[in-house]
């Protein structure tokens, strides 16, 4: 495809977006589980507006934009203020978790390597249900992941954690919650674990950093997971997720300066000038950093408490729902609104395919098979008739008058049946040259 010869008029060409637009998600309707936190059109419009305001302005260079200088600054100092910092704290703004967590190991990595030159080949030690995006950082910071199991409940195990544990280890981890199961990891005595090892620890709260302090407030047992934990040295929290900020917005808090001095990348000698970058963005969009900014300030803790509670009490509502379907059985004790959901007796796949018929957008998860849920504001309206069509789902599955599972759902089972070591991700290499083609 080449652009255009002649352009079009803006009306064409926004009619054109609008139209593909209607294919997407539903997720203004409470359709997907995942993906987008819809917390109403009043912030959505706030969104637009702080974001079209800083649309060309440019964070790469504070000193010309003092504005979204002041943006990151208080982003960052608003999130360590919720999440137990300091004064000694410090932090950036990055892209989104993913980033964030590139930015926690690579700095643990540096930090190891100017401390502890004898250490040639660091490893972390990383519980099973923790993001992908560590297996990411391992792949590009070239420090070995060593994935732990978890217990029965779904956390950390802690013994397969200390065992682990050797003169290689520079780094250890655990969510709060993790997003498979919705489960907080022991942060409390992995921290301990780590503090008594000389070993960094970064908590995950990239899902749950902007919901969890809210929840406790309201009353529901939260255990310790913040910075205020002895031994936790780093933190991830993501503004565009429970924030409800635009996306391209998360936080990386560390414990002192000691410790971010080896995120930044600077370079003295090239021909372009000095080169000195706090994250792994070169040009960083104001609008992600003015807009996370605008929806802290719109809606301060009363604001995110209100919408806290909303969540949870549809949290209650589904766990009680899904719990009262037979043949389903909610996973471990999920602290907040990220549920998994599986049935040792029926195909829980073949469940979501039908869901996914009736328009439903479930994650999959693997070990254990199960389907995700996270809930958002969107779903308060939708929970009753969701419940509805899973109670029916599930039936048309035990009564066999389902449709064979497609789609994801199929996938899965594909790949599930594949043996042969690489085949899989072959396979996946294959789906992803597909959809990222050119057309
Ligand atoms: C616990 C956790 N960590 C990290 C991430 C990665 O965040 P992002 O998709 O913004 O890179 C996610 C995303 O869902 C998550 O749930």
């Amino acid at each position: 495809m080449k652009i255009p010869q002649n352009g079009q008029s803006k009306e064409d060409v926004l009619n054109t977006m609008r139209a593909l637009r209607d294919n997407d998600a539903d997720w203004k309707g409470g359709k997907t589980w995942s993906l987008v936190y819809y917390a109403g059109e009043d912030l959505l419009d706030l969104l637009q507006k702080a974001y079209t305001l800083f649309l060309s302005e440019n964070g790469l260079n504070p000193m010309a934009f003092p504005s979204l200088q002041k943006f990151e600054s208080e982003v960052v100092s608003m999130t360590a203020g919720l999440l137990g910092g300091g004064s000694e704290t410090v932090g950036n703004m990055t892209s989104g978790g993913t980033d964030s967590i590139l930015m926690a190991v690579k700095t643990a990595r540096d930090r190891a390597r100017a401390r502890h030159p004898e250490i040639t080949n660091p490893e972390m030690i990383v519980p099973l249900s923790a993001h992908g995006a560590f297996n990411k950082a391992a792949q590009y910071l070239d420090v070995k992941i060593i994935r732990i199991p978890l217990d029965a409940d779904f956390r950390a195990d802690l013994s397969a954690a200390r065992a682990a544990i050797n003169p290689n280890t520079i780094l250890m981890v655990g969510s709060a919650p993790a997003y498979p199961q919705g489960v907080m990891d022991p942060i409390k005595e992995l921290a301990a674990l780590a503090q008594s090892n000389n070993i960094a620890f970064h908590v995950d709260s990239c899902l749950g950093g902007f919901l969890l302090p809210f929840v406790r407030k309201l009353g529901y047992p939260v255990p310790e997971f913040d910075l205020s934990v002895p031994g936790v040295t780093s933190l991830s929290v993501d503004v565009h997720k429970y924030g409800y900020a635009a996306k391209g917005a998360s936080v990386i808090l560390y414990r002192d300066k000691d410790f971010r001095k080896y995120q930044y990348t600077i370079t003295t000698d090239w021909s372009g000038g000095i080169y000195a970058s706090p994250t792994s963005a070169g040009t960083r969009p104001g609008g992600a950093l003015a807009a996370a900014w605008a929806v802290m300030n719109y809606l301060g803790e009363n604001g995110y408490l209100r919408l806290a509670e909303k969540i949870m009490n549809t949290t209650q509502t589904l766990i009680q729902g899904i719990r009262a379907i037979p043949d389903l059985q909610i996973l471990g004790e999920p602290t907040m609104s990220v549920i998994a959901f599986a049935s040792e007796s029926l195909d829980i796949y073949a469940i979501g395919s039908v869901m996914d018929e009736r328009g439903w957008h479930l994650d999959r998860l693997q070990y254990p098979t199960a389907l995700h849920l996270m809930v958002t504001p969107a779903h308060t309206e939708v929970i009753t008739i969701f419940l509805r069509d899973l109670a029916e789902a599930t039936a048309m599955v035990r009564s066999g008058t389902s449709s064979p599972a497609q789609g994801t759902a199929a996938m899965y089972g594909m790949l599930a049946q594949m043996k042969e070591p690489g085949m899989a991700k072959e396979f996946i290499q294959e789906l992803m040259d597909q959809l990222t083609r050119a057309q």
